[in-house]
């Protein structure tokens, strides 16, 4: 608890009764303030009041609340025929439909009713806090305040400053957010916030890789789970509703000024149009109500070993990884220039296994000479070290001059190191390694643009979307220059906006290493 909440038991006004408004009465109410709900709709603030109360119910069932919680926050609970029954509120918080005009409307209606000091907070996901207060007379006290949804077990609040916003305004909401067991996040208004402008990538590469037809939506799937996120892009942009996803890229791409780095995906648009809207229709990557995302964990293999000298080269934390792997497997091997800088391979016979940079396998097959090449993807998920059962899902490629023999050799060499091999077309950055340099690229652009601090955009992607790690974690855990790098890479391979490298991440590149990043820099362009 923080001392100086100074929203402490005083009353809190809820607007509208929909999926959020409920959730954060019942947030409100469990923290001990009285609460009035309105609702525009005949009879929704009721049926919403008694809603809860089952939920609450359930809640004491469970034994998580005592019968006299829950008599005591259901006799806080007031449900408002009108607004000027709202006039007691310290502060309101509205979570009404997504629209400007609409919010607009409300927050003047409002003015003529609540103290001075009552602060008024939208729940917006999408629209300008600087826009929502236009018009005001005294737009400081208005503020986002940004819940997820479900509002009581997501613990993120982005509290969004337009603007106007006092800065003591912003402070007091994050306070309370906090004694109401939330982590705040400070975010200055601009289009998506922190987590769902971060968030873009996630589902953009995914859908710019399905159209480059680099493989099926399960295996791109299984590849990002590999990585310890708890859904693949696929499967949840099916549970979004492909209409809601595609809707919001769009808006943050128009409230952009249509920047090509947001840029909607014609595959997305052809399912919203065909009505492939996910699980709500049906219908959507997978089909439901069964779902077949799991289908494609695995890829079929033998576990015959190679019998071919095993040569590992490189010095950074993946090399390692193979290292221990190796020996954990029982595959003889050797290891050689174990130094930064060096581009992390094993040497299979006559043929290379290699981690992706961002450019093609026929391209570094070209560079080095070496007709047998194959890449595999950024091994970030959870560690398998030791296993020799394979369990993590990891993309591979191999370039179009490799052998048969070779790629199955390749993926044999993985599978025994404990990957279930993934194979994708020969794309470049395939798709961890493409999709985690794109997430921290546009993380690193939000604290660029003072959107967030660094520390900030990590806590709202761990508990907003709950990420496995934060964009600046994955960054100090792969380095600067080789993200950097990737991106260079990806960028020379799809000339245009998408992959630019954000300024802050260019920065960290050369004050990470200037030697090794200059070293580091594609040289084949
Ligand atoms: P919803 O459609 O479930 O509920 C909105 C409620 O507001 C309805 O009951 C409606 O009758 C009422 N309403 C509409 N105009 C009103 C007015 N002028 N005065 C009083 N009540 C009015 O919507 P939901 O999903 O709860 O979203 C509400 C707000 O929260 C939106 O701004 C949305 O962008 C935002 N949000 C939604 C999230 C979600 O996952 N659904 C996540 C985070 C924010």
């Amino acid at each position: 608890m923080t001392q100086t909440n100074l929203f402490r038991n005083r009353p809190v006004a809820v607007i509208g009764a929909g999926v959020m408004g409920i959730g954060i009465v019942q947030v409100a109410l469990l923290a001990g303030h009285p609460v009035h709900l309105y609702d525009v709709r005949e009879g929704a603030a009721a049926a919403a009041a008694g809603q809860l109360a089952a939920t609450l119910g359930k809640l004491a069932d469970k034994g998580k609340l005592t019968p006299e919680d829950v008599a005591a926050a259901r006799g806080r609970l007031s449900v408002a025929a009108s607004l000027d029954e709202l006039r007691d509120a310290a502060l309101v918080i509205e979570a009404i439909v997504e629209n400007l005009a609409v919010k607009q409307a409300l927050l003047r209606d409002l003015e003529a009713i609540v103290a001075r000091d009552c602060v008024l907070a939208s729940n917006t996901s999408s629209l300008s806090i600087t826009a929502v207060a236009r018009g005001l007379e005294a737009p400081g006290r208005v503020v986002g305040m940004h819940f997820f949804n479900p509002v009581p077990l997501m613990r993120l609040v982005e509290v969004v400053s337009g603007l106007a916003t006092e800065p003591a305004v912003a402070d007091a909401i994050a306070r309370l957010a906090a004694d109401w067991g939330k982590t705040a996040v400070h975010a200055k208004s601009t289009p998506g916030f922190i987590v769902n402008r971060i968030a873009r990538p996630f589902y953009a590469e995914t859908l710019a890789l399905l159209q480059e037809q680099a493989a099926t939506p399960a295996v791109l799937d299984a590849c990002v789970r590999g990585a310890g996120f708890r859904m693949g892009p696929c499967e949840l942009m099916d549970l979004i509703g492909h209409d809601t996803n595609f809707a919001v890229t769009q808006s943050v791409y128009e409230a952009n000024f249509y920047d090509k780095r947001y840029q909607p995906s014609l595959v997305q648009r052809e399912m919203v149009d065909g009505g492939l809207l996910g699980r709500k229709s049906g219908r959507g990557f997978y089909r439901y109500p069964d779902g077949d995302a799991k289908a494609s964990d695995g890829e079929a293999g033998t576990t015959a070993m190679p019998v071919v000298p095993l040569v590992l080269h490189g010095g950074d934390a993946v090399a390692d990884l193979l290292a221990s792997r190796l020996v954990a497997s029982g595959m003889g091997f050797t290891r050689e220039s174990v130094r930064e800088g060096v581009a992390t391979s094993l040497r299979i016979g006559g043929g290379r296994l290699m981690l992706t940079d961002g450019r093609c396998a026929a391209e570094r097959s070209n560079e080095l000479g070496v007709a047998d090449l194959a890449l595999f993807d950024w091994p970030v998920g959870p560690a398998a070290a030791g296993s020799t059962t394979p369990v993590v899902p990891l993309a591979w490629t191999a370039a179009a001059q490799a052998s048969a023999e070779f790629s199955a050799q390749a993926a044999e060499v993985l599978r025994a190191l404990g990957w279930l091999p993934q194979r994708l077309a020969d794309v470049p950055g395939l798709v961890v390694a493409r999709t985690i340099a794109m997430l921290v690229n546009e993380a690193s652009d939000a604290v660029e643009q003072g959107v967030c601090d660094a520390a900030g955009a990590d806590a709202a992607m761990t508990l907003g979307v709950n990420y496995p790690a934060g964009p600046f974690a994955w960054l100090a855990q792969w380095g600067a220059p080789a993200v950097a790098r990737l991106l260079d890479a990806l960028d020379a391979s799809c000339r245009g906006e998408r992959y630019r490298v954000s300024p802050r991440l260019r920065r960290a590149m050369w004050a990470t290493s200037p030697t090794s990043a200059s070293t580091a820099l594609p040289t084949a362009r």
